[in-house]
């Protein structure tokens, strides 16, 4: 059975991490996949989840399963962090939510829901978007189209070409969005643009299916939150992925969740029926030491406090950089669009071939689509990125 199949090529972020930790380079910089690191280049704990993990520790009583859905605690403060306390939806009785294994969990989750709504769904992804979006949504089996998003000259939303392709979209169509921080690009949507998009739509009656997986690592956790929240509100249903891998900084925990938005409770009961039913056919049931964490720190008022202090001081380590790298570059052109871009990570816009001179010449390391991390940049490593930067641009001027 197994000799007909050929080596596949390495995934291309995952490939990168790998190929950076066998390089032996003393001063390589890591700039492709995305985790946020401090300035000594370390991905921590986060105080609040080491508070929370020790908590755990002493009162945990069972390992027993928990069930598809994963915890109920956890899943009823996610829906309060992504749509905000008082929300009109969360009222209503129209929001679920299920505890996911990681963001990737929730989006295949949702695929495999799509599929089970109308089996030949056609979802409407951004171009360009994260390189996972299409094989976890393709893989299963949804047909994909794309939609134009970034001005390759400006590295700014192409707004209105966007409006006018997702035109073409028809009733029951399904619309992956960024929910903040767009990946790979960093160029989002403002509130008026979210506000047109949701219009858009409202009108034709197509499914938006937000992905949102940066919430606070943006402006806030309400900002970045304000296109899920209002179509939350405006529309009768609305599919959310959401992550805590970066927020919480729960990566290898693997901790996620799915939210449906549905037009009344009874349908919003069915429809998890369902959603239940795929996930147990899949993989049973999500892990629960990440989730614990993460509802023990919204359950804990001194632990919520800690994390929310540390996450906007990760906010607003990324923005500085954001700042202090567009400054650097500025002798190389303008380099402006990364202030103005949000989250972890931009475009140089610089082409393959700069990208390898500085991989194999300078020991940095992004995506070959340009992409980097923000966040793996320090005060150290910010100046060997740029002067590097400025070299190679310079030679091939
Ligand atoms: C990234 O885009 O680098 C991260 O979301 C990590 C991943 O799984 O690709």
């Amino acid at each position: 059975m197994f000799e007909q199949l050929k080596t596949l090529p390495q995934d291309p972020i995952l490939g990168l991490m790998k190929t950076f930790r066998e390089d032996t380079r003393s001063n390589k910089v890591d700039l492709g996949v995305g985790v946020y690191r401090d300035e000594a280049g370390n991905t921590p704990i986060m105080a609040a989840v080491q508070q929370a993990q020790q908590r755990l520790l002493e009162t945990e009583t069972t390992k027993a399963y928990i069930g598809p859905a994963g915890a109920e605690g956890f899943n009823q403060l996610i829906g309060q962090l992504l749509l905000g306390g008082n929300h009109p939806a969360l009222k209503d009785g129209r929001v679920n939510v299920v505890q996911t294994p990681g963001g990737c969990g929730a989006l295949r989750m949702a695929a495999e829901f799509l599929k089970l709504c109308k089996p030949d769904t056609t979802v409407w992804v951004s171009t360009p978007t994260w390189a996972n979006h299409i094989p976890l949504l393709g893989g299963a089996n949804l047909n994909i189209r794309e939609y134009p998003y970034l001005d390759k000259a400006t590295l700014s939303v192409e707004f209105d070409a966007m409006m006018a392709c997702l035109e073409q979209a028809e009733a029951g169509d399904v619309v992956l969005l960024h929910g903040c921080c767009h990946n790979p690009s960093g160029a989002d949507l403002d509130a008026d643009q979210w506000a047109a998009i949701t219009d858009l739509v409202e009108r034709k009656g197509l499914l938006p299916f937000i992905d949102i997986a940066y919430q606070g690592l943006g402006e806030n956790l309400d900002q970045d939150a304000q296109g899920v929240r209002l179509m939350a509100e405006r529309l009768p249903e609305v599919i959310v992925a959401s992550s805590c891998s970066k927020n919480f900084g729960l990566y290898r925990e693997r901790t996620g969740a799915l939210m449906l938005i549905s037009a009344n409770a009874q349908q919003g009961q069915a429809a998890t029926s369902q959603l239940l039913s795929a996930i147990r056919s899949h993989y049973s049931m999500p892990p629960s030491h990440g989730a614990a964490v993460v509802e023990m720190i919204l359950d804990t008022p001194e632990l919520m406090q800690a994390w929310q202090s540390e996450l906007e001081a990760m906010c607003v380590r990324i923005l500085d950089l954001r700042a202090a790298l567009s400054q650097a570059l500025a002798p190389a052109g303008d380099f402006s669009f990364i202030e103005r871009q949000r989250g972890m990570f931009s475009f140089l816009g610089i082409t393959p071939q700069q990208v390898q001179i500085l991989r194999e010449e300078f020991g940095i390391y992004m995506l070959d689509s340009s992409r980097i991390n923000i966040a793996g940049l320090s005060a150290d490593t910010l100046p060997l990125v740029s002067e590097a930067m400025r070299e190679v641009l310079g030679r091939t001027e």
